[in-house]
């Protein structure tokens, strides 16, 4: 991404965008004494959206901060998430109603079984029967099930299987390599794996089941894995371990009464990048968790009971888990859920499903927009796009261009859009636009929500008024991740030591500016976003440094027009072993395999030895100035000045 252009289209229009009126009028929030009333008593905001919740025992306390950064919320309640996802729904006369419109990537070749209305219904029979089929395996309450599914409605029935009994998912994004799934399942000593035969992309069957199962054999205490019949590839199965999805459902009991759990029992791991190698297992919890999303959902997409809602996310990452599966179902939504690619088979396959479901609220990430943006206004304009009503934004900054470009041809000027900020570790949405509130600027995210609290703070350590620096969120709220999975020290030095253990450390760097909004900068530690993806440099350049070739790797992240950010691999190979194409494509490999393709660096350069200090240390900062072409002044402390020139040549030749 360049910056002069960016600049320019923000002084060009330095607009801002007023809710529409219309939208005000109609919207479920749109007095602004929402926001000091939940300032006032945040406890008791909660509380109201809590008590809207079905409890099994209602709770004593609403939150107990005693021992910070250790939040308890709602204590002594008892609930359930699949009951209030699905039963109350279906016990209140709407068990016909739409949780899903699915759409297969094959849909107009496959008749019936290519759309599919997934009923509140049809979820909990299915979920019934699946958490007595998790029982049947040995599951129960506190086990870790893992989950490495495409975007099949048997994805929500595995979560809400796992809800329903108590036991803790852990699902794996379905790009994730075989290593990845079982490095996760290896450390969260998952009993069981729900995983499919196969994802259709663009057309093709790509194998999930069989890619994992050398995988499988590796991880002794995984005793089962259900697969989903997706494409008929027909994975071997191992005799005793594997089941079909099908045939287990079918003769499973029906009937599976929901667990009482705990608030703060688990609810669920997501193992996200941070910035070591290693990647950290967030654990949220119940009670706290849910209310979150329910609230957080129904306020920023103004959610009504006739919106057709589409969270175009993949269900592997916390936007999918909050934003497709528990927010929208605990709201009885009903909701869009697409399997495949964007440009399958031609590249107006979204403005087609828009326009087929009449959906009213579209919810994706900057780098599917500036997909878009770049294969051009035509696809949309084939399209009526009449049915949207508001859009909404998440995964990294999104460029004003994009924003722009977005409320013109995909809202037709006449929608909202909400830019909304959060992390794996919050749970849910902390810093959005209400969007019949707000007037939103192009690129920011705005303020936070009514209840949460943020800060920024210089390199004193001194709140910033107007101007840039560390961004903090200052109260505890209930969607806050509780711990690291088996990693509570870790959880605390992460994100709470740098501050005095009440203060969460976000990891981003923002700005206010004069009117009070955020614009969120970018990462300050080693994460790297690509396309929306949370990945560590330290997690590439350790399964590059594994690759046999190589003796030293260095990566960092490079801002790119099309994927926000991209990798750019500095490697010196080992003695005797050539550099060039082969050794770029087979390293690109090598880390699609340990990690993902979504990992593989999109440039490799090889010098003899890496800039670093005398004293051995890789200077990060000089790789990433020489990335950018920039000017990089005195590097005569370098122990080997020379490696500079070669690196600056190679970024410099095919740029
Ligand atoms: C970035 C995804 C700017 C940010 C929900 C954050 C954003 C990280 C935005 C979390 C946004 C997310 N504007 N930056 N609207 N949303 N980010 O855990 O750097 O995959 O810390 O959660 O993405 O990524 P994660």
């Amino acid at each position: 991404m360049t910056q002069e252009p960016e600049l320019d289209v923000l002084l060009e229009t330095e607009r801002t965008f007023p809710p529409p009126p219309a939208f005000a009028d109609a919207a479920l929030y749109n007095d602004p004494g929402v926001y000091e009333r939940a300032a006032a008593d945040p406890e008791s905001w909660w509380a109201g959206w809590a008590e809207e919740l079905d409890w099994i025992e209602p709770f004593e306390q609403v939150l107990d901060w005693s021992d910070p950064p250790h939040a308890k919320w709602f204590t002594g309640g008892r609930i359930n998430v699949s009951a209030n996802c699905l039963d109350r729904h279906v016990e209140a006369g709407n068990g016909q109603r739409i949780a899903f419109y699915w759409e297969a990537e094959d849909a107009d070749q496959a008749g019936p079984e290519g759309r599919k209305e997934i009923t509140y219904a049809w979820l909990l029979d299915q979920t019934q029967r699946f958490a007595n089929v998790l029982r049947g395996l040995g599951v129960g309450k506190g086990d870790v099930v893992g989950i490495f599914m495409p975007m099949l409605p048997e994805a929500a029935v595995a979560m809400l299987a796992c809800t329903r009994i108590g036991a803790v998912h852990n699902v794996v994004f379905g790009g994730f390599s075989a290593e990845s799934v079982k490095e996760r399942m290896e450390v969260s000593e998952a009993k069981v794996l729900v995983t499919a035969d196969a994802t259709l992309r663009r057309g093709n069957p790509v194998p999930m089941k069989s890619q994992i199962d050398s995988a499988l054999d590796e991880l002794p205490v995984m005793k089962h894995v259900v697969v989903v019949d997706r494409c008929g590839t027909g994975p071997p199965m191992k005799e005793g371990r594997d089941l079909d999805w099908a045939g287990a459902v079918a003769t499973a009991d029906p009937v599976c009464p929901p667990e009482p759990m705990d608030a703060e029992d688990p609810l669920y791991l997501l193992y996200t990048s941070g910035s070591t190698a290693k990647p950290k297992g967030i654990v949220h919890t119940t009670a706290g968790y849910l209310t979150h999303v329910t609230a957080t959902h129904r306020m920023v997409f103004d959610l009504k009971d006739d919106d057709v809602y589409w969270c175009a996310a993949d269900i592997g990452w916390v936007t999918g888990h909050s934003y497709i599966v528990y927010g929208p179902l605990a709201n009885g939504a009903t909701s869009i859920m697409y399997e495949g690619a964007p440009d399958y088979p031609e590249k107006d396959r979204w403005w087609e499903i828009v326009e087929r479901y009449r959906a009213s609220i579209l919810y994706t990430a900057p780098t599917a927009i500036r997909s878009f943006m770049k294969w051009g206004d035509e696809y949309p304009g084939r399209h009526d796009l009449s049915s949207l009503r508001l859009l909404g934004s998440v995964g990294e900054p999104i460029n004003p261009r994009a924003w722009l470009w977005y409320h013109e041809k995909i809202g037709g000027s006449r929608c909202p859009i909400v830019d909304t900020w959060w992390q794996t570790e919050t749970g849910g949405i902390m810093i959005s636009p209400l969007p019949g509130l707000t007037t939103t600027k192009p690129g920011s995210a705005t303020v936070p929500l009514p209840g949460i609290e943020a800060a920024i703070l210089d390199s004193e350590d001194k709140v910033v008024k107007v101007g840039a620096g560390t961004l903090v969120l200052t109260k505890p709220w209930p969607g806050m991740a509780r711990t690291l999975y088996r990693e509570p020290d870790r959880f605390v030095e992460t994100y709470w030591d740098r501050y005095g253990r009440d203060t969460y450390l976000v990891g981003d760097a923002a700005r206010w500016d004069e009117d009070g909004y955020i614009w969120i900068v970018g990462r300050i530690d080693d994460v790297i976003n690509v396309s929306g993806h949370r990945l560590s440099t330290m997690e590439v350049e350790s399964a590059l440094v594994s690759h046999p070739s190589v003796a030293e790797a260095a990566v960092i992240g490079v801002n790119d027009e099309d994927t926000g950010q991209a990798i750019v691999a500095f490697v010196t190979p080992r003695d005797g072993v050539e550099d060039g194409p082969e050794l770029t494509a087979e390293l690109r490999q090598h880390v699609a395999d340990r990690i993902g393709k979504l990992a593989r660096p999109r440039k490799t350069c090889f010098a003899s030895d890496l800039p670093k200090t005398r004293s051995g240390k890789i200077m990060r900062r000089l790789l990433r100035d020489i990335a950018a072409g920039k000017d990089l002044g005195d590097v005569s402390t370098l122990r080997d000045p020379g490696v500079v020139d070669s690196l600056s040549e190679q970024i410099n030749r095919d740029q």
